[in-house]
Formats: structure tokens, sequence, C-alpha cells
């Protein structure tokens, strides 16, 4: 089991994965469109969704915090999940996003993103949050630059991929410092 808090922000619950997912999550697995361009193999059942929730939902290193889902306020549909991987204590993590296709477009990746951005950073203590994209993942890419990343560069053969090709991989950084001059400047602003 993961410990995962549950997040909120105006549209969405960022909360742990659950079994109960498996039909929203098979939804939008199982097409082309996502898993290959976050770097993971379209579901071929809702068997092989149901196994994977399973290992999301069950942490086996220390590099582990475990998959939030992202789920609609308004009707509890779950439309996606978001990551913070490769965690090392008090230091980094990168962090990963998908969103079913149906609701791409409407800011739920970056808004979901800024609250586990915070999350990271005022109660991990992270030091750098990382995301990285295929060279060619120009949504995933905006979605950095909203959140006020920086585009830091190509580690060439960086990534290799479910089916062992092997890519350029994009990367971008946040440091501790960027994201206090970042967000902690707007969150004075609102209040
Ligand atoms: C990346 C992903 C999570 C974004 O989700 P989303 O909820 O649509 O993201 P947002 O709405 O917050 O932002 C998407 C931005 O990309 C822009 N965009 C869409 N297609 C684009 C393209 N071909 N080129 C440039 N920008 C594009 C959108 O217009 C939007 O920017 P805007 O708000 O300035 O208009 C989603 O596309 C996805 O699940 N992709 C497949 C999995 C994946 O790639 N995960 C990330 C791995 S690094």
């Amino acid at each position: 089991m993961n410990s995962l808090p549950t997040l909120y922000t105006e549209r969405l619950i960022i909360r742990p994965i659950s079994l109960l997912d498996a039909d929203d999550m098979y939804e939008y697995a199982k097409t082309p469109l996502v898993g290959p361009t976050a770097g993971w193999a379209p579901h071929t059942s809702i068997q092989e969704t149901i196994s994977i929730i399973k290992a999301m939902m069950t942490i086996k290193t220390p590099y582990e915090l475990g998959v939030w889902a992202i789920v609609l306020k308004t009707n509890n549909k779950m439309i996606g999940t978001i990551e913070l991987y490769n965690y090392y204590y008090h230091f980094k993590a990168e962090l990963g996003y998908s969103v079913n296709p149906s609701y791409w477009g409407k800011g739920y990746a970056t808004e979901a993103a800024q609250t586990v951005i915070a999350y990271g950073f005022e109660f991990l203590n992270l030091k750098r949050i990382e995301v990285g994209t295929f060279i060619d993942n120009f949504q995933s890419q905006r979605v950095c630059e909203k959140l006020g990343f920086i585009k830091e560069g190509i580690a060439r053969n960086g990534y290799v991929r479910y089916d062992g090709k092997i890519f350029d991989k994009l990367i971008f950084g946040m440091t501790n410092k960027e994201y206090a001059q970042i967000y902690k400047k707007e969150r004075m602003n609102i209040v």
C-alpha cells in the first residue's frame, strides 16, 4: 500500500489510485495515443489494467512513492494518473502524468501537476523535480513550460522504451528555489 495524501485543486481530486479505477483507466490505457507517448505499452485487456493498478499500489523500493489518480470533482471520473517516481529522500524526483485523450487540452495535467509539485517541494523537501519527454511530445513539453520548468537539454540515447527502442530524452527541471520564486509569488498575489 502507498501512503500518498489526497490533494485537492479547483477542479480535481488527486488521490491514491485504486482498483475501482480499472474501467476508467482501461478506457484510455488501451488507446495508442497515451501509453507509447509516456513510455508504456497500451493495455490489451482490463485484466492487464487491474494487474498494473495492483503493481502501482504496491511500493517495492524506497525510490517509489506511489501513483495518484486524477479525478474530476464534478462526476468522480478518473481521467488520468500522476506520480513522482525515481524519488530520492529530501533530494529529487521525476514527475510523470497521463490524461485520457477525451479530456486533453483543458488544463487538467497542468492543474494536477501544480499541486503535486507543491507537495514535492513543500512536504517532501525536494530540491529538484524533473520531467523527461520524448523529443516530439509537444503536449507534455507545453505542460512543462506552463508549469515553469526550465528546458535543460537533451540526454542523447537517454531513454529505453518498453519495446527496447532507445530514444533521446528532453529534460526539464525545476529547483526548490525556482519553485519558491514562481509559486509563492503567485500565492502571495492571491492572498
Ligand atoms: C501530456 C498530457 C498529459 C497533457 O495533458 P492535458 O490535460 O491535455 O494538458 P494541458 O491541457 O494542461 O496542457 C496541454 C497543452 O499542450 C498544448 N498542445 C496540444 N497539442 C500540442 C502540440 N501538438 N504542440 C504544442 N502544444 C500542444 C495544448 O494546447 C495545451 O497548451 P495551452 O494550455 O497553452 O493551450 C496528455 O497529452 C497525455 O496524456 N499525453 C500522453 C501521455 C504523455 O505524453 N504523458 C507525458 C509523458 S512525459
